[in-house]
């Protein structure tokens, strides 16, 4: 089986099988997505891309991609495929999520709101996670979100405040929501 990204593999771990429902916030051809399905076997898998939606000059890349998604997802009906922008799509995803994993645009403004959207819908004891740790305004957006994050103390010493971070080589960053801070 090849688990190609850290928080995955680290999922694949924490969750032993026994997990339902996941979501993949930014999907492009569907590749990562399926190797998801592979991995972690959950029961619901929600896909969400803007793809066509989002107006530019990558338009056609997005059709692509759209294309070759629904090619990659058609034979199995636990995916669930939303085309729409993340805060929007949010609101059509159920609450208590498994796992959320965050890869859509990299700037700061956007994964800062996709955190804001995705991180209320984990459950507690699931997993907030996602890729390109290696983009400064990934970083930031993550270190800014959960301030106990600090990559320079060491791994072990990470838990505190309810959250679990480990930053990796592979440019995965996740976080396992120990408590739900409304309650
Ligand atoms: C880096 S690619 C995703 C790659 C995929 N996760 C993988 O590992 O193969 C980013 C995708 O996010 C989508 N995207 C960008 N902004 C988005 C937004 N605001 N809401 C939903 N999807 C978005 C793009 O259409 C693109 O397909």
């Amino acid at each position: 089986m090849i688990i190609s990204r850290t928080s995955i593999e680290f999922a694949h771990g924490y969750f032993k099988g026994n997990i339902n429902t996941i979501v993949e916030v930014g999907v492009a051809s569907g590749n990562h997505a399926k190797e998801m399905m592979q991995v972690l076997n959950p029961k619901l898998f929600y896909l969400v891309d803007c793809y066509r939606k989002k107006k530019g000059e990558q338009l056609d890349r997005r059709t692509m991609a759209y294309k070759a998604v629904i090619e990659n997802i058609k034979f199995d009906n636990r995916f669930k495929l939303i085309e729409d922008f993340s805060h929007i799509a949010c609101k059509q995803v159920p609450n208590e999520l498994d796992l959320a994993y965050i890869d859509a645009e990299h700037d700061y403004d956007n994964v800062k709101r996709d955190i804001a959207c995705w991180y209320p819908k984990v459950r507690t004891g699931g997993v907030l996670c996602g890729h390109d740790w290696a983009e400064r305004g990934v970083r930031t957006a993550v270190q800014q979100a959960f301030p106990i994050i600090n990559p320079s103390t060491p791994k072990e010493k990470r838990v505190g405040w309810g959250l679990e971070f480990y930053e990796n080589k592979n440019a995965d960053w996740w976080i396992v929501k120990m408590f739900n801070e409304k309650e």
